[in-house]
Protein backbone atom coordinates (compact mmCIF):
# COMPACT_ATOMS: atom_id res chain seq x y z
CA UNK A 1 0.00 0.00 0.00
CA UNK A 2 1.33 3.56 -0.65
CA UNK A 3 2.58 5.86 1.83
CA UNK A 4 2.95 9.19 1.00
CA UNK A 5 3.73 12.66 1.85
CA UNK A 6 4.69 11.44 5.37
CA UNK A 7 6.18 13.95 7.45
CA UNK A 8 5.53 16.88 4.88
CA UNK A 9 3.19 19.39 6.31
CA UNK A 10 0.17 20.40 4.10
CA UNK A 11 1.00 22.07 1.20
CA UNK A 12 -0.68 25.08 1.01
CA UNK A 13 -2.24 26.75 -2.29
CA UNK A 14 -4.08 29.56 -3.74
CA UNK A 15 -7.23 28.89 -5.56
CA UNK A 16 -7.65 30.52 -8.78
CA UNK A 17 -11.14 29.59 -10.16
CA UNK A 18 -13.85 28.42 -8.89
CA UNK A 19 -15.11 25.68 -11.66
CA UNK A 20 -18.12 24.03 -10.61
CA UNK A 21 -20.23 22.69 -7.46
CA UNK A 22 -20.51 19.20 -6.76
CA UNK A 23 -24.13 18.91 -5.90
CA UNK A 24 -24.16 15.45 -4.21
CA UNK A 25 -22.10 16.97 -1.53
CA UNK A 26 -24.36 17.67 1.47
CA UNK A 27 -21.83 20.77 2.41
CA UNK A 28 -21.44 21.61 -0.92
CA UNK A 29 -18.21 21.33 -1.56
CA UNK A 30 -16.48 22.60 -4.98
CA UNK A 31 -14.36 21.67 -7.60
CA UNK A 32 -11.59 24.42 -7.73
CA UNK A 33 -8.08 25.12 -9.61
CA UNK A 34 -5.19 26.21 -7.81
CA UNK A 35 -2.56 28.56 -8.64
CA UNK A 36 0.12 24.89 -8.99
CA UNK A 37 -2.68 24.46 -11.60
CA UNK A 38 -3.74 21.49 -9.55
CA UNK A 39 -7.68 20.53 -8.96
CA UNK A 40 -8.79 20.30 -5.71
CA UNK A 41 -12.37 18.93 -4.19
CA UNK A 42 -12.68 22.43 -2.01
CA UNK A 43 -14.62 21.96 1.72
CA UNK A 44 -14.99 25.37 2.59
CA UNK A 45 -14.57 26.70 6.27
CA UNK A 46 -18.25 29.00 5.97
CA UNK A 47 -19.97 25.48 5.04
CA UNK A 48 -22.72 24.48 7.67
CA UNK A 49 -20.85 22.01 9.42
CA UNK A 50 -18.29 24.41 10.58
CA UNK A 51 -14.49 23.64 10.68
CA UNK A 52 -14.39 20.92 13.35
CA UNK A 53 -15.35 19.07 10.02
CA UNK A 54 -11.97 19.95 8.27
CA UNK A 55 -10.20 19.28 11.45
CA UNK A 56 -12.09 15.91 11.47
CA UNK A 57 -10.58 15.46 7.75
CA UNK A 58 -6.96 16.02 8.54
CA UNK A 59 -6.66 13.92 11.26
CA UNK A 60 -8.88 10.79 10.34
CA UNK A 61 -8.16 11.33 6.76
CA UNK A 62 -4.23 11.45 7.55
CA UNK A 63 -4.18 8.89 10.15
CA UNK A 64 -6.10 6.63 7.36
CA UNK A 65 -2.66 7.43 5.07
CA UNK A 66 -0.46 6.35 7.69
CA UNK A 67 -1.81 3.25 8.07
CA UNK A 68 -2.07 2.28 4.43
CA UNK A 69 -4.75 3.54 3.10
CA UNK A 70 -5.46 5.43 0.19
CA UNK A 71 -6.48 9.26 0.42
CA UNK A 72 -6.43 12.10 -2.11
CA UNK A 73 -3.66 14.23 -1.09
CA UNK A 74 -5.15 17.24 1.24
CA UNK A 75 -4.12 20.81 0.74
CA UNK A 76 -4.91 23.94 2.20
CA UNK A 77 -6.23 25.81 0.33
CA UNK A 78 -6.08 30.08 0.27
CA UNK A 79 -9.21 31.38 -0.91
CA UNK A 80 -10.51 35.16 -1.98
CA UNK A 81 -14.04 35.41 -1.73
CA UNK A 82 -14.36 37.42 -4.92
CA UNK A 83 -13.53 34.39 -6.98
CA UNK A 84 -17.69 33.73 -6.21
CA UNK A 85 -18.10 37.28 -8.43
CA UNK A 86 -18.76 35.41 -11.33
CA UNK A 87 -20.83 33.07 -9.96
CA UNK A 88 -24.48 33.05 -10.76
CA UNK A 89 -25.95 30.74 -7.49
CA UNK A 90 -26.43 33.11 -4.31
CA UNK A 91 -25.89 29.80 -1.89
CA UNK A 92 -22.67 29.48 -3.49
CA UNK A 93 -21.80 33.52 -3.37
CA UNK A 94 -22.56 33.02 0.71
CA UNK A 95 -20.68 30.63 1.02
CA UNK A 96 -17.36 31.73 -1.09
CA UNK A 97 -18.54 34.80 0.81
CA UNK A 98 -18.37 33.10 4.38
CA UNK A 99 -14.80 31.59 3.55
CA UNK A 100 -12.34 33.65 3.02
CA UNK A 101 -8.27 32.57 4.16
CA UNK A 102 -7.87 28.63 4.81
CA UNK A 103 -10.02 25.65 3.74
CA UNK A 104 -9.04 22.01 2.46
CA UNK A 105 -8.77 20.74 -0.60
CA UNK A 106 -8.18 17.00 -1.89
CA UNK A 107 -6.55 16.33 -4.72
CA UNK A 108 -8.93 16.10 -7.45
CA UNK A 109 -9.50 12.08 -9.05
CA UNK A 110 -10.66 12.47 -12.44
CA UNK A 111 -12.76 9.64 -13.94
CA UNK A 112 -12.99 7.87 -10.36
CA UNK A 113 -16.47 7.10 -10.03
CA UNK A 114 -18.55 5.58 -6.27
CA UNK A 115 -17.27 2.50 -5.27
CA UNK A 116 -19.81 -0.50 -5.00
CA UNK A 117 -18.55 -3.46 -2.90
CA UNK A 118 -21.18 -5.45 -5.31
CA UNK A 119 -19.62 -4.49 -8.25
CA UNK A 120 -15.78 -5.11 -7.00
CA UNK A 121 -14.74 -6.82 -3.96
CA UNK A 122 -12.70 -4.69 -1.76
CA UNK A 123 -10.78 -8.22 -0.42
CA UNK A 124 -11.62 -9.50 3.08
CA UNK A 125 -8.42 -7.62 4.78
CA UNK A 126 -8.92 -3.91 3.43
CA UNK A 127 -13.10 -4.37 4.14
CA UNK A 128 -11.71 -5.26 7.86
CA UNK A 129 -9.33 -3.02 8.16
CA UNK A 130 -11.62 -0.24 7.01
CA UNK A 131 -14.41 -1.09 9.53
CA UNK A 132 -11.70 -0.99 12.05
CA UNK A 133 -10.56 2.25 11.59
CA UNK A 134 -13.99 3.73 10.34
CA UNK A 135 -15.14 2.10 14.12
CA UNK A 136 -11.68 3.46 15.78
CA UNK A 137 -12.83 7.25 14.38
CA UNK A 138 -16.41 6.59 15.04
CA UNK A 139 -17.22 7.39 11.29
CA UNK A 140 -20.74 7.08 10.63
CA UNK A 141 -20.82 7.88 7.11
CA UNK A 142 -19.75 5.15 5.30
CA UNK A 143 -22.73 3.62 4.29
CA UNK A 144 -24.66 1.48 1.30
CA UNK A 145 -26.18 4.71 0.77
CA UNK A 146 -22.83 6.87 1.01
CA UNK A 147 -20.09 5.00 0.67
CA UNK A 148 -17.74 8.10 0.67
CA UNK A 149 -14.89 5.30 -1.22
CA UNK A 150 -14.05 6.13 -4.41
CA UNK A 151 -12.67 3.42 -7.80
CA UNK A 152 -9.80 5.01 -9.18
CA UNK A 153 -7.48 3.34 -11.01
CA UNK A 154 -8.79 -0.09 -9.89
CA UNK A 155 -8.11 0.99 -6.51
CA UNK A 156 -10.26 2.12 -3.48
CA UNK A 157 -9.57 5.75 -2.19
CA UNK A 158 -10.99 6.98 0.91
CA UNK A 159 -12.96 10.22 1.21
CA UNK A 160 -15.10 12.71 3.44
CA UNK A 161 -14.13 11.60 7.08
CA UNK A 162 -16.11 14.89 8.03
CA UNK A 163 -18.85 13.31 10.44
CA UNK A 164 -16.25 11.16 12.21
CA UNK A 165 -14.55 12.38 15.70
CA UNK A 166 -18.43 13.74 16.85
CA UNK A 167 -17.58 14.25 20.33
CA UNK A 168 -15.71 17.46 19.35
CA UNK A 169 -19.12 18.53 18.65
CA UNK A 170 -20.16 18.08 22.24
CA UNK A 171 -17.18 18.41 24.64
CA UNK A 172 -16.50 21.70 26.65
CA UNK A 173 -13.78 22.90 30.06
CA UNK A 174 -12.79 19.79 31.61
CA UNK A 175 -13.79 17.13 29.13
CA UNK A 176 -12.36 13.46 29.54
CA UNK A 177 -12.96 10.76 26.58
CA UNK A 178 -14.98 7.74 27.43
CA UNK A 179 -14.94 4.31 27.66
CA UNK A 180 -17.03 3.52 24.94
CA UNK A 181 -18.71 5.14 22.37
CA UNK A 182 -21.42 4.47 20.43
CA UNK A 183 -20.92 2.86 17.22
CA UNK A 184 -23.43 0.70 14.69
CA UNK A 185 -21.54 -1.30 12.59
CA UNK A 186 -24.39 -3.14 10.87
CA UNK A 187 -24.87 -0.21 8.54
CA UNK A 188 -21.41 -0.04 7.41
CA UNK A 189 -20.51 -0.74 3.49
CA UNK A 190 -18.04 -3.24 4.05
CA UNK A 191 -19.40 -5.22 6.62
CA UNK A 192 -20.33 -8.24 4.64
CA UNK A 193 -17.06 -8.24 2.92
CA UNK A 194 -14.82 -7.86 5.63
CA UNK A 195 -12.24 -10.89 7.53
CA UNK A 196 -10.78 -10.60 10.78
CA UNK A 197 -11.45 -7.82 12.90
CA UNK A 198 -9.23 -9.26 15.22
CA UNK A 199 -6.24 -9.71 12.34
CA UNK A 200 -7.16 -5.70 11.28
CA UNK A 201 -6.93 -4.83 15.09
CA UNK A 202 -3.33 -6.64 15.52
CA UNK A 203 -1.83 -4.77 12.59
CA UNK A 204 -3.18 -1.22 12.88
CA UNK A 205 -3.74 -0.81 16.64
CA UNK A 206 0.38 -0.35 17.58
CA UNK A 207 0.69 2.11 14.37
CA UNK A 208 -2.45 4.76 15.63
CA UNK A 209 -0.59 6.52 18.33
CA UNK A 210 2.65 7.20 16.66
CA UNK A 211 1.31 8.41 13.26
CA UNK A 212 -1.49 10.74 15.50
CA UNK A 213 1.38 12.81 17.26
CA UNK A 214 2.46 13.15 13.35
CA UNK A 215 -1.03 14.04 12.14
CA UNK A 216 -2.06 16.16 14.75
CA UNK A 217 1.09 18.64 14.02
CA UNK A 218 -0.21 19.49 10.10
CA UNK A 219 -3.39 20.74 11.57
CA UNK A 220 -3.12 24.52 11.44
CA UNK A 221 -3.42 26.00 15.05
CA UNK A 222 -6.04 28.73 13.17
CA UNK A 223 -8.60 25.67 12.64
CA UNK A 224 -8.14 24.55 16.47
CA UNK A 225 -7.71 28.16 17.70
CA UNK A 226 -11.77 28.62 16.59
CA UNK A 227 -12.75 26.08 19.55
CA UNK A 228 -14.51 27.59 21.94
CA UNK A 229 -14.06 24.04 24.27
CA UNK A 230 -10.11 25.23 24.99
CA UNK A 231 -7.68 27.76 25.48
CA UNK A 232 -5.12 27.31 23.08
CA UNK A 233 -4.65 25.17 20.14
CA UNK A 234 -2.46 22.83 22.31
CA UNK A 235 -5.17 21.75 24.77
CA UNK A 236 -7.10 21.07 21.55
CA UNK A 237 -4.61 18.37 20.03
CA UNK A 238 -4.19 17.05 23.57
CA UNK A 239 -7.60 16.32 23.88
CA UNK A 240 -7.90 14.67 20.60
CA UNK A 241 -4.75 12.27 21.66
CA UNK A 242 -6.19 11.63 24.73
CA UNK A 243 -9.42 10.37 22.75
CA UNK A 244 -7.11 7.97 20.48
CA UNK A 245 -5.48 7.18 24.03
CA UNK A 246 -7.99 5.87 25.63
CA UNK A 247 -10.23 4.44 22.55
CA UNK A 248 -6.94 1.92 22.07
CA UNK A 249 -6.60 1.02 25.20
CA UNK A 250 -10.11 0.46 25.00
CA UNK A 251 -9.82 -1.75 21.41
CA UNK A 252 -10.61 -5.04 23.06
CA UNK A 253 -13.78 -4.26 23.92
CA UNK A 254 -15.44 -2.97 20.57
CA UNK A 255 -13.46 -5.15 18.37
CA UNK A 256 -15.15 -8.16 20.06
CA UNK A 257 -18.16 -6.20 19.80
CA UNK A 258 -17.31 -5.87 15.47
CA UNK A 259 -16.57 -9.65 15.83
CA UNK A 260 -20.19 -9.91 17.47
CA UNK A 261 -21.64 -7.93 14.84
CA UNK A 262 -20.10 -9.71 11.87
CA UNK A 263 -20.77 -13.14 12.72
CA UNK A 264 -24.27 -12.12 13.29
CA UNK A 265 -24.51 -11.07 9.46
CA UNK A 266 -22.60 -13.54 7.66
N1 LIG B 1 -10.94 13.66 -4.42
C1 LIG B 1 -12.04 13.54 -5.16
N2 LIG B 1 -11.96 13.28 -6.50
C2 LIG B 1 -13.08 13.15 -7.25
N3 LIG B 1 -14.32 13.29 -6.78
C3 LIG B 1 -14.49 13.54 -5.46
C4 LIG B 1 -13.36 13.68 -4.58
N4 LIG B 1 -13.81 13.95 -3.34
C5 LIG B 1 -15.15 13.98 -3.44
N5 LIG B 1 -15.56 13.75 -4.71
C6 LIG B 1 -16.97 13.71 -5.19
O1 LIG B 1 -17.71 14.70 -4.50
C7 LIG B 1 -18.77 14.12 -3.75
C8 LIG B 1 -18.92 14.84 -2.44
O2 LIG B 1 -17.75 14.72 -1.67
P1 LIG B 1 -17.82 14.42 -0.12
O3 LIG B 1 -18.55 13.15 0.11
O4 LIG B 1 -16.44 14.50 0.41
O5 LIG B 1 -18.66 15.69 0.36
P2 LIG B 1 -19.76 15.90 1.49
O6 LIG B 1 -20.30 17.25 1.33
O7 LIG B 1 -19.19 15.54 2.80
O8 LIG B 1 -20.85 14.87 1.03
P3 LIG B 1 -21.94 14.04 1.79
O9 LIG B 1 -22.16 14.66 3.11
O10 LIG B 1 -23.12 14.15 0.86
O11 LIG B 1 -21.38 12.66 1.83
C9 LIG B 1 -18.37 12.64 -3.60
O12 LIG B 1 -19.47 11.81 -3.46
C10 LIG B 1 -17.62 12.39 -4.89
O13 LIG B 1 -18.52 12.09 -5.94
MG1 LIG C 1 -19.79 12.10 0.98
Amino acid sequence: MPRVHQNIPLRTVTATRYVTPFREGGSLPGLVEADDLGMYVLKFRGAGQGIKALVAEIVVGELARRLGFRVPEIVLVDLDPALAKAEPDEEIQDLLDASGGLNLGFDYLPGSFDFNPRVRDPGAELAARLLWLDTLTLNVDRSWRNPNMLLWHREVWLIDHGASLYFHHRWGPGWQPADEYRYDAADHVLLPAAGSVVEADRALRPLVLPALDEVLTLVPDEFLAADPAFDAPADVRAAYRAFFARRVERADAWVRALEDTRAARV
